[in-house]
């Protein structure tokens, strides 16, 4: 009996070690650049959607991606995270094509409108601790931290309250920030957003950047976020990156602030700011 719990405590011992060498070789092999993107071009019909599109984004760099609607900002997403090839140019995410990419859970991937289906039969936690489970891997037991992660995700979208109601009752506003929920329970190494806090309350956006800036300081996580609401997050920003088909502006905050031009709501005036860019 004794022998047998002796095996045992040295098999678990030889599970922990593992699992530690495990995390830190994935840490390690994270590169400097997280996502290049080189001359992309993509069309979905025969108007072009995107035309020579280049920029990178290094470990640790918090961007936001903005521009009028329509510009192609979602569909440039979609491109960074493989859910579309472009026609034209290269795109390599943590260092490989993002359709390459193995661990999907290194991608917190939120789309603008994601599609829950209104008959899920899950609640509000429950889709939310899907993100813990896929990054923990076969190898990986339940840890305490996991609860904690699911706990800190809801506040962050303000949802606590609504944790036990199935998801299919929610607003499509509110599932968009159950599924920002799951993507930060995952903690993952890129986190990309599509207009994540339009509409909620000056609150739930301060929780939120609270959440994100956790994620960049304290796991050296790398975000690009598209919104056109950057107040909440407008001194945590790197880099401000400006979309209309290509890229007219990518800099530091400070460079368009000296430019007269505030980070606050631009859902109407981002347009006449464009303009004033004269092709920067
Ligand atoms: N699935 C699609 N099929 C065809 N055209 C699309 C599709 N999605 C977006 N578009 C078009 O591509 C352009 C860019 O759209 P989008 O990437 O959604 O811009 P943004 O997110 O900046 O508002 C728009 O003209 C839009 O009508
Ligand atoms: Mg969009």
């Amino acid at each position: 009996m004794a022998r047998r719990g002796r095996t045992l405590a040295r098999f678990l011992d030889l599970g922990r070690k593992l699992r530690t060498i495990l995390d830190s070789a994935a840490t390690a092999a994270l590169p400097d650049t997280i996502l290049a993107v080189d001359g992309v071009t993509f069309s979905y019909g025969h108007e072009p959607v995107l035309v020579d599109v280049s920029f990178a984004i290094r470990r640790g760099e918090f961007a936001a991606l903005v521009g009028p609607n329509g510009s192609g900002k979602s569909t440039l997403l979609r491109v960074l995270v493989g859910l579309l090839r472009p026609q034209a140019g290269r795109v390599e995410l943590l260092g490989v094509a993002p359709r390459d990419l193995a661990e999907r859970w290194r991608i917190g991937y939120v789309p603008q409108r994601p599609a829950l289906t209104g008959d899920l039969p899950a609640t509000v936690e429950e889709v939310v601790r899907i993100g813990r489970l896929a990054r923990r891997g076969w190898w990986r037991r339940g840890r305490t931290g996991d609860a904690e992660a699911v706990d800190h995700a809801l506040q962050a979208v303000a949802l606590t309250d609504q944790r036990r109601r199935p998801v299919g009752e929610l607003s499509g506003g509110q599932q968009q920030r159950v599924m920002i929920a799951k993507a930060l329970a995952g903690e993952p190494d890129v986190l990309v957003l599509d207009e994540p806090i339009a509409g909620v309350d000056r609150e739930a956006q301060q929780q939120f950047r609270d959440s994100v800036v956790h994620l960049v300081e304290h796991h050296s996580a790398t975000v690009l976020l598209v919104s056109h609401e950057l107040g909440a997050v407008a001194d945590d920003l790197d880099r401000v990156i400006v979309l209309k088909r290509t890229v007219l502006f990518d800099g530091p905050p400070s460079a368009l602030t000296a430019r007269g031009v505030s980070l606050g709501v631009h859902r109407d005036d981002l347009p006449l700011w464009l303009e004033d860019l004269g092709g920067a």
